[in-house]
This record gives structure tokens, C-alpha cells and sequence, in this order.
């Protein structure tokens, strides 16, 4: 049985090789990353580049190419080894719970707030999903946000530093600058960059003015230019694009931006919110036990014939797990794939190991969840700062 949705997920790769596509709002097919790259026209994040950020080297991310491509970093740390500051943005469409998938940039953007010492805007676009799902209200996408923010506080972002802006209740701070975008981006750029229809509907045409605004946003509130970098899955790079195509029209710096790779599903594709396969934040330990016992991996499909010919890390949503997230050996990950690739490490033990990760990384994301809670106003973006 395993062999057979083995070989039939090899031979989709071969298939659908140029099939994939990568929307801020869909995700199909088998991403081919670097193709991403000269189909968006960004550039590759280098060993130089990186070696240029504190602490670069060391980051696992970095490392290990997970954000692996961005657009005008070397600028941004031009200015920054000029002495100076920038500040992040990165956001959430708050439709649904958090799974492990949302969480990975965050961390990044911690890790990044904590290299480079700087603050942060943190969107939560509800108004987006609510734009964009055609089953949400806006209650429910305001019951997502508050969920959501839990999350986000308990990746542990500094509070004096970080301001979580709620599109729909801090709107006014954005709607200026969003107007003032929205006045240079036509109808044309929309649909050719989104693949807008006539049927959409207009406010989804104007939501990526929105998504613009917390770019400029630094810059307005210090009355000066502050460059902007914005960590976020590179499937959000199109909105980027209307923003820095409109930043110089406006006065503005183009925002930089470093994109990443989206973490792939246990049941192999990107860990989307529909399927069963990701592991949320409000899952309990048997859930998740249930959910990585039954992934889909690169295994064979008897013990025998995998102790022979051994298995396939490169398409194992088990073995991304440890090298997205969850091994930060760098050692020890090269261990599991070669263990793998003999033959030595059967796919049973490997996510049994996998939990003995998983687990506490949860538990203790759990506790600080519960503690967030108290810690929401910390939080609260009140214009000005
Ligand atoms: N559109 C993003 C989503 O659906 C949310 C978002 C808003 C975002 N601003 C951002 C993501 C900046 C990354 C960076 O999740």
C-alpha cells in the first residue's frame, strides 16, 4: 500500500514538475522553490549575505536555507553597518488555529528581532480573511485573531518592542497610508499580479493596499525614512511587489524582504489548515501522536525492502519536520538522512523519535499560550510608537 502512494507522489513530481503554483492565497502542486525565485524575480540569499547579519551563520533558518531567498537585504545591511535602524514587519491571516507551519517564521522573526535589536509590527489581517473566505463573518475571523495573537505572544516577542496592529480595530493608522497606495496600483497591476476576475470582489482588490500600509507605517510615525524588512513565506512576495513598485512614487524606501520556504504537510504538500495533516498549537498529545504515526513518508513498503534498499528523506514530510524545525543539530539531522538513505532508520522509529520532539516543544508552547493571555494589552499597537 505505501509503495503504491509512493510511487504515485514520485510520479506526480515528475508531472507536475511545472504544474505547481504558489498564490498569497493558494498553494497547488509540488513547489519547486528555485523556480519560484526567477518566476518572482528575486534573488538568492548568499553565505555572504548572511555572514553579514549577527549571528547569521549560526541561525538555523539561515543555515539551512529555509529562508533562502530575499530582495534587497545587502541594502538594508548597507545602511544598517552605517548605524542605521531598521524595523520588521511580518503579519497573519487569522482564518483559522495556528499550526506548526504558521509558527516557523515566527520564530525566525523572533530570531531576527533578537540579532538586530529592533522593533516590530506584527498585522493581523482580518479583514483579509474575511475578504477572502467566502464562509468566514468578520466574527469569526476577530474570534481567530484573538487565538492567533496567543500564539504569536508565546513565540516570545519582546513586548516593548513589538506592537501587534489588528487590521479592522486599528485601521485607522493604516487607512492613509493604504489610500495613498491604492491611489498608484490600477485595476490591470491587480489582476495581473493576483489574477483578479471580474467576479471578485472589489474589496479583495483593495486589500493589498493594507497590506502595504505597515511598510510605510515606521516611516510616517518617525516623520523619516526607516527601512523596513519583512520576513514572511514567499508566497507573500506579490503584495510586496505592488508595495516597493509604489514605495519611491510615494517617498518611501522600498520595504527589503527575506522569504521562506513553507513547511510541507505530514501528509506531504504545504501544511495546509483544510487537511488533517498539520499539527496545531490546541491539539492534544494523543492527536498529535495519532497525526505523526500516520504520515506519509519516503519509507518503503515492507521492513525488508527498506533495510535493502533504504528510504527517501528529500520527499518525507517526517525528515522536514526535523530539518524545518525540530533538529537543530545540524550533526544530527545529517544522521537521520543517512540513516535513512541506508536503510539503518525505519520509518516507525523515526517519528516515534519525531515525537520525543515534537511533544515538549509543544507542551512548553502550550504553557506559554496560557500565559499570553494576561499579556495581551503588552501588545496593543496604539499609534505613535
Ligand atoms: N497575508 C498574510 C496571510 O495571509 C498576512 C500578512 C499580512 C503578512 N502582512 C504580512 C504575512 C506581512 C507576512 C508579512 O497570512
Amino acid at each position: 500500500m505505501l509503495i503504491v502512494r509512493h510511487l504515485s507522489i514520485r510520479e506526480g513530481v515528475r508531472m507536475e514538475k511545472d504544474d505547481f503554483k504558489v498564490t498569497p492565497w493558494e498553494v497547488t502542486g509540488d513547489v519547486d522553490y528555485d523556480k519560484l525565485v526567477s518566476r518572482f524575480g528575486t534573488s538568492y540569499l548568499t553565505d555572504d549575505l548572511i555572514s553579514r547579519m549577527p549571528g547569521g551563520r549560526e541561525n538555523m533558518f539561515l543555515r539551512r536555507k529555509i529562508f533562502y531567498s530575499h530582495r534587497d537585504i545587502g541594502w538594508l545591511l548597507d545602511s544598517y553597518e552605517r548605524g542605521n535602524p531598521f524595523y520588521l514587519y511580518t503579519g497573519r491571516g487569522p482564518s483559522s488555529g495556528t499550526h506548526l507551519g504558521h509558527m516557523l517564521p515566527w520564530i525566525f522573526t523572533r530570531q531576527l528581532q533578537e540579532m538586530f535589536d529592533v522593533h516590530l509590527y506584527f498585522q493581523m489581517t482580518d479583514d483579509e480573511k474575511f475578504l477572502f473566505k467566502e464562509q468566514l463573518t468578520l466574527d469569526d475571523t476577530r474570534r481567530a485573531t484573538l487565538d492567533n495573537m496567543l500564539d504569536i505572544i508565546a513565540v516570545g516577542f519582546d513586548p516593548a518592542r513589538t506592537r501587534i496592529i489588528v487590521d479592522t480595530r486599528d485601521i485607522s493608522h493604516l487607512y492613509n497610508i493604504a489610500l495613498r497606495v491604492s491611489k498608484k496600483v490600477t485595476f490591470s497591476t491587480a489582476k495581473a499580479v493576483f489574477g483578479f476576475k471580474n467576479s471578485t470582489n472589489i474589496g479583495s482588490i483593495f486589500y493589498t493596499a493594507i497590506q502595504s500600509a505597515p511598510a510605510f507605517l515606521g516611516s510616517d510615525i518617525a516623520g523619516t525614512n526607516v527601512p523596513c524588512l519583512i520576513p514572511c513565506g514567499i508566497d507573500q512576495d506579490p503584495h510586496f511587489r505592488i508595495t516597493r513598485d509604489v514605495a519611491p512614487l510615494l517617498g518611501y524606501n522600498k520595504p527589503a524582504l527575506i522569504h521562506g520556504k513553507m513547511l510541507p504537510g505530514l501528509s506531504g504538500g504545504k501544511m495546509s489548515s483544510s487537511g488533517n495533516a498539520a499539527i496545531y498549537t490546541t491539539d492534544s498529545d494523543a492527536e498529535i501522536r495519532k497525526k505523526v504515526m500516520n504520515a506519509f513518508t519516503g519509507g518503503r513498503s515492507t521492513v525488508e525492502e527498506q533495510r535493502r534498499l533504504g528510504a527517501d528523506p528529500d520527499i518525507c514530510p517526517v525528515y522536514h519536520h526535523y530539518e524545518f524545525l525540530l533538529e537543530p543539530s545540524d550533526e544530527a539531522l545529517g544522521r537521520i538522512y543517512s540513516d535513512c538513505r541506508s536503510g539503518a532508520l525505519l520509518c516507525g522509529d523515526c517519528k516515534k523519535h519525531l515525537l520525543s520532539k515534537i511533544l515538549p516543544f509543544m507542551q512548553k508552547h502550550r504553557e506559554n499560550r496560557e500565559k499570553a493571555r494576561d499579556r495581551l494589552d503588552d501588545f496593543v499597537f496604539r499609534g505613535g510608537e
